[in-house]
């Protein structure tokens, strides 16, 4: 009897252990671990750059590295004017204060704005670390600075917010022990590694990291990673795609990709000297998501606080305005799948995605037509079966179009029943 449950014991734990995948620290084992399903379905996260970079708020979070490394005039010239001889970069610190900063204020923005995760930079490239790192004493915001662990600040008021998923990114340099030590504390689900300095993978030891992350850490069955893990890594292994800054290909990719992409065109840390122009609108903005989703990418759209802890109102309104595009429009790009077109032939400016699910195609057009019709030439339609819905509005009527698809006969809506401004979507059913 205790023989046989003992075998019986012995048995269930080969099947445990053998159906649970352990990757090897090789790329051709990591890349093929499917990405966890919830990330595409996301869509839509915020970045944030935040560190003592805010503090000078000038030119660009790489300030140190422009003006001590490369010099360049304009960042010479503003600390020769506005600082002493003999100030250092260290001596930025202190004033990195946080004194406004409330993790559950920045939850409610990010939660208004329809986004599904968050990536705060844990360290950019300077080695500041915004947890009290013990792998970087006397350069971290517990022991420095706002003298808070804002990694946990952050993380324990997402975690609270149940729709929002935390994740953080890294610059590889000081090596290993603060990625383990982020990954036990914190719990990511994103890790958004960056910064290789042209050095290869092997030098990081990034597959032996992952497959640590993939096969026994706390987040193993959630955890997505990006491309930048090592020289030649980026577009090709890891988790999702990066390819670059701002990436945005213009079509479908097999892999899935992130388009990471600012506000502030410029820079992704907080300038104080951005003019309004170099912000995006909100209607390059809401464009650039629909492309990217429709292209099968997800929009990691940043924010760069300010030293003091506050998101500027000008990106807070640009968050909360993608929001409430989205409260409209979000069942054409949540959950939604790249369709077989991803732009018209006929009609610029529109794009497609489609809910295998209920088996619909969405057309979000960007301008309002000025004949009062949109023409979809790709979808093949039925009369008496396809049924068109404008979302926020309702069902439409529609011919059919010379040579292919449809003419959607939009209603004469004056702006203020407009049911969103930017970018509106179509659902059509009963097509193909
Ligand atoms: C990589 O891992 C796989 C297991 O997925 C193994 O079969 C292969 O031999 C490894 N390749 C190298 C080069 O170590
Ligand atoms: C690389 O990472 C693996 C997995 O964590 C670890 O076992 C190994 O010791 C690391 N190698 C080096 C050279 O640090
Ligand atoms: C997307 O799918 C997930 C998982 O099936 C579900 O929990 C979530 O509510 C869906 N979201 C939307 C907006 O449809
Ligand atoms: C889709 O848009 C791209 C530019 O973003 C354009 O080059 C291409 O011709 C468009 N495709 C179709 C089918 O219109
Ligand atoms: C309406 O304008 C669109 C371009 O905005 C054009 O493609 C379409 O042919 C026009 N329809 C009519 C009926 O003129």
């Amino acid at each position: 009897m205790a023989a046989a449950s003992v075998c019986f014991l012995l048995l269930l734990s080969v099947l445990f252990c053998s159906s649970r995948a352990k990757f090897e620290p090789n790329w051709s084992s990591l890349d093929s671990r499917p990405l966890p399903a919830w990330f595409d379905q996301a869509k839509f996260g915020i970045f944030i750059h935040w560190g003592v970079f805010s503090v000078p708020s000038f030119g660009s979070e790489w300030f140190w590295w422009y003006w001590q490394k490369q010099r360049l005039q304009p960042y010479v010239d503003f600390m020769k004017k506005n600082y002493p001889p003999d100030f250092r970069y260290q001596d930025f610190a202190p004033q990195f204060t946080a004194q406004f900063f409330d993790a559950k204020e920045w939850t409610d923005i990010f939660a208004s704005s329809g986004a599904k995760y968050i990536v705060l930079t844990t360290k950019h490239h300077e080695g500041f670390t915004l947890w009290g790192s013990k792998n970087s004493w006397n350069w971290n915001a517990v022991d420095v600075g706002p003298k808070r662990d804002l990694v946990d600040e952050v993380a324990s008021a997402l975690r609270a917010h149940s729709n929002l998923r935390l994740g953080l990114y890294h610059s590889l340099f000081e090596l290993c022990p603060e990625l383990y030590e982020l990954i036990t504390k914190y719990r990511p689900e994103v890790l958004w590694s960056d910064g290789d300095g042209d050095a290869p993978d092997s030098y990081w030891n990034s597959t032996g990291f992952l497959a640590w992350l993939y096969n026994d850490s706390p987040v193993r069955d959630t955890v997505v990673t990006n491309d930048r893990w090592g020289l030649g890594s980026i577009c090709k292994h890891g988790g999702y795609y990066t390819c670059s800054d701002r990436y945005q290909p213009g079509h479908l990719l097999k892999h899935k990709w992130e388009n990471c992409m600012t506000i502030d065109r410029k820079s992704w840390g907080y300038r104080r000297n951005a003019p309004l122009r170099d912000y995006m609108s909100i209607q390059e903005l809401v464009a650039m998501l629909v492309e990217t989703v429709s292209c099968g990418g997800n929009l990691l759209m940043n924010v760069g606080p300010t030293p003091d802890g506050r998101i500027p109102p000008l990106m807070e309104e640009r968050l909360r305005q993608m929001g409430r595009w989205l409260q409209v429009n979000g069942g054409a790009i949540y959950n939604t799948s790249a369709w077989r077109a991803q732009n018209d032939s006929q009609t610029p400016n529109l794009w497609y995605t489609f809910r295998p699910q209920e088996q619909t195609i969405f057309a979000m057009f960007l301008e309002w037509p000025k004949n009062g019709s949109v023409v979809l030439s790709e979808p093949l339609v039925t009369p008496g079966v396809t049924q068109v819905e404008l979302l926020g509005v309702g069902p439409l009527q529609w011919v059919t179009a010379a040579p292919t698809g449809l003419r959607v006969l939009l209603p004469p809506l004056p702006v203020s029943e407009m049911p969103c401004e930017w970018g509106w979507s179509l659902r059509l059913s009963g097509a193909s």
